[in-house]
């Protein structure tokens, strides 16, 4: 009993850790954020408004919302000599590379905030990561494709100000398409928590050794990379490109179940949801709208991931095996219209995954009982034996 929700003996058991931010039902496909459900956030609160949730644990009120966003808006520029860093990195460098890098060396700019025993210093980190990420993934768009840096625009929302970042010229004004401000912003609140998954395992476990929250945001963003967690939609979209027609998914659903095939179905199936994943459904709805406002109705890949979706949930192995879309399935097709590049689909979840990762972070290292993070082992190696001297081996 941990007062709201019920758990059976054998899953505590299997839980890493106590925390209060984020609540998953597996079974029923539930997501709520600070006891809010997933649904209402997307739908009434700004991304902005929800970072100051997962953080403070309530939602803020309007003056509380207000000094919030002022306070991100003017921290959203990086310190100057931060541009040589991207300038060091190859311009074909994947961005996610460029992401841990960059996010790492904030380490080396900000010794003015690292007693994060102070709730001040905290704070002002807090903001700093809010407020820099967006910058940070920008500018390694605009280096990947040979324009130069955009400077932040603090008369625009953190959305808004996002894609002048990232589709703005020196050459003329940008004012970002409402409808598409709109569907960045819910991207990046279905993307701002998830409970103990792999990257924000790896950021707790990396503070819980006193690292600063900037190295071990860093870590985070390394972990998420990999294609079985934040480079799925990047993968997702690679496959439906692959299987190309509706004709030939039959053919890729026998090869997600077939063993001897190492080929899953990329955006299916979690590790915890055995429904729906709730983030998926929104997410088919914000694509369905961008691609409305954009005159995309018969987008090719839509109708593909659509089609295959139907398919697989009819299957009996994907049904057996209670796999669904989960939050990578429509998010490449949805981030795609909108025109940003494949490639940076990992580097936008991690923009977004920056406020959990900070807020499981900090609810670590104030918990009095943490202690450093120490998983132990089942040894299945060679028992005890002496070394034999190298000129008696043979
Ligand atoms: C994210 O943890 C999080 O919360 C992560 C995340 C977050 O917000 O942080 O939600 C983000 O990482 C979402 C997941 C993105 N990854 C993908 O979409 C990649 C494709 N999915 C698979 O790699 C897979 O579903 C995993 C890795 C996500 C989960 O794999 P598991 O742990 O094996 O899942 P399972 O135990 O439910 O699988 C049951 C069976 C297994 O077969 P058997 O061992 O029972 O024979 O279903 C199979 C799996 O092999 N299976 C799949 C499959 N996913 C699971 N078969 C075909 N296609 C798939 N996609």
């Amino acid at each position: 009993e941990t007062g709201h929700f019920t758990y059976d003996p054998g899953f505590l058991s299997t839980a890493s850790c106590r925390s209060s931010i984020t609540y998953i039902d597996g079974e029923k496909g539930e997501l709520l954020y600070r006891g809010y459900p997933i649904e209402q956030l997307a739908e009434q609160c700004s991304f902005i408004e929800v970072a100051y949730l997962l953080r403070n644990g309530e939602l803020p009120t309007k003056t509380e919302l207000e000094d919030f966003d002022n306070r991100v808006r003017r921290h959203n520029m990086l310190h100057d000599q931060m541009n040589r860093f991207f300038t060091g990195f190859r311009r074909d460098a994947h961005p996610m590379a460029v992401m841990v890098g960059v996010v790492g060396a904030l380490s080396a700019f900000y010794h003015d905030v690292l007693d994060f025993s102070d709730a001040e210093h905290r704070t002002v980190s807090f903001i700093r990561l809010v407020a820099k990420m967006p910058t940070i993934v920008a500018m390694a768009y605009k280096y990947n494709v040979g324009q130069p840096f955009m400077y932040p625009r603090n008369d625009l929302g953190y959305a808004a100000n996002f894609l002048h970042m990232m589709f703005g010229t020196p050459c003329e004004k940008y004012e970002p398409n409402p409808v598409l401000v709109r569907a960045m912003d819910v991207i990046f609140t279905l993307h701002a928590d998830h409970e103990q998954n792999a990257s924000t395992s790896t950021v707790r476990l990396a503070g819980s050794s006193g690292a600063n929250p900037f190295a071990c945001i860093s870590a985070g963003i390394a972990c998420l990379w990999g294609p079985a967690h934040g480079g799925a939609n990047e993968a997702c979209l690679r496959m439906l490109e692959e299987i190309g027609d509706v004709s030939r998914v039959g053919e890729y659903i026998e090869r997600a179940k077939d063993k001897n095939d190492p080929f899953k179905l990329m955006g299916f199936g979690h590790r915890v949801y055995k429904n729906y994943d709730p983030r998926a459904k929104l997410m088919r709805q914000i694509c369905h709208e961008v691609l409305q406002e954009l005159g995309l109705e018969n987008d090719r890949l839509f109708k593909l991931a659509m089609a295959l979706e139907k398919i697989a949930l009819e299957d009996e192995y994907f049904v057996e095996k209670k796999l669904y879309p989960n939050v990578d399935f429509y998010s490449g097709i949805v981030q795609r219209a909108i025109g940003i590049p494949t490639s940076m689909f990992t580097c936008i979840f991690a923009l977004a995954r920056t406020v959990g990762w900070f807020t499981q972070w900090e609810e670590m290292i104030t918990d009095p009982e943490y202690k450093i993070g120490r998983p132990r082992q089942l040894y299945v190696g060679a028992p005890r034996r002496d070394v034999v001297p190298l000129d008696a081996r043979g």
